[in-house]
């Protein structure tokens, strides 16, 4: 029997690179789960994925409403939530517009704070029971130490940061666990767009040779894949991790461990 059998779950950015992989373990281990994301296809190129997929934008509060409604109808309750949905803006703030600022909080923040808000009454259901709902946040090692060329994105999850340890105050009294992810670099479409995108002092360099140099910075000498990603939020959402709440669980392969190393 599966760790999550008889759950309910919802996992927004489920057709991204790390919610794919989040909704197959969840599905994998028994629960019923449903894939948040603007589109079928996600950030990947191609449609699918095990889990029924819900239309949300996490900016739109109409939208959080009605995606809610569609699980209480269905389900009655919600066990997890999975607040995945993410951008990235590669830019100092001297490039940043206004609009891109926005739009980063939007997603990142404001995202985090609606779903949330609109799933709370059902994961209250959830953990009448006496088992502990779970919601999971997306921070970043970005919230904690700064990459170059990320400004907006850095501060995004530092918020998210925060929001997850009030939120967790809020509503640990009523059997509701908050946790965020914070991971280093994962093999992703955002990662990849990292590569290749503005701010990331690519210099003529091929992304085979910054894949390569990404690798050589980490301790563990690679970086992470989605299912290393699934295998936290995995336990995070079980009943397994029923004391766990309030915190944020940085997973990078040693990276944010390490001072930066002379090159002599
Ligand atoms: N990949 C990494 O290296 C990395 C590192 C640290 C943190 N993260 C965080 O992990 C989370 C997942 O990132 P990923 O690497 O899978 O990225 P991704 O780009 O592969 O997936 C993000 C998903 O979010 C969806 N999305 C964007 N705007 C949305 C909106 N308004 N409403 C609903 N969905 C929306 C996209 O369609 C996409 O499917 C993000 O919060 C990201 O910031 C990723």
């Amino acid at each position: 029997m599966g760790r999550l059998e008889g759950k309910v779950a919802l996992v927004t950015g489920g057709r991204g690179g790390i919610g794919r992989a989040i909704c197959a373990r969840f599905e994998a281990e028994g629960a019923a789960v449903y894939a948040a994301d603007l589109s079928e296809a996600g950030s990947l190129d191609a449609a699918g994925g095990a889990s029924r997929f819900l239309r949300l934008d996490v900016t739109r509060e109409d939208e959080a409403i009605a995606a809610l409604a569609r699980v209480r109808d269905e389900h009655g309750k919600l066990d997890i939530l999975v607040n995945a949905a993410g951008i990235e803006i590669e830019k100092t703030i001297e490039e940043t517009t206004l609009d891109e600022w926005n739009r980063s909080f939007a997603v990142n923040v404001t995202g985090t704070f609606l779903t949330s808000k609109h799933a709370l009454p059902l994961m209250r259901k959830a953990a009448e029971g006496g088992s502990s709902a779970s919601i999971i946040n997306f921070g970043s090692y970005d919230g904690f130490i700064a990459d170059p060329g990320l400004a907006a994105y850095c501060a995004t999850k530092g918020a998210v940061h925060a929001l997850t340890r009030a939120m967790a105050c809020d509503h640990g009294p009523e059997g509701i666990r908050v946790n965020a992810i914070c991971p280093g670099y994962i093999d992703t479409p955002m990662l990849q767009s990292f590569f290749t995108g503005e701010g990331s002092g690519a210099g003529g360099k091929s992304i085979g040779e910054l894949q390569q140099a990404v690798r050589d910075v980490h301790p563990m000498r690679t970086y992470g894949t989605p299912e290393d990603i699934a295998n936290l939020v995995n336990w995070l959402a079980s009943d397994e991790a029923r004391y766990a709440s309030g915190q944020l669980w940085v997973l990078d392969g040693g990276l944010s461990a390490q001072v930066q190393q002379m090159k002599i």
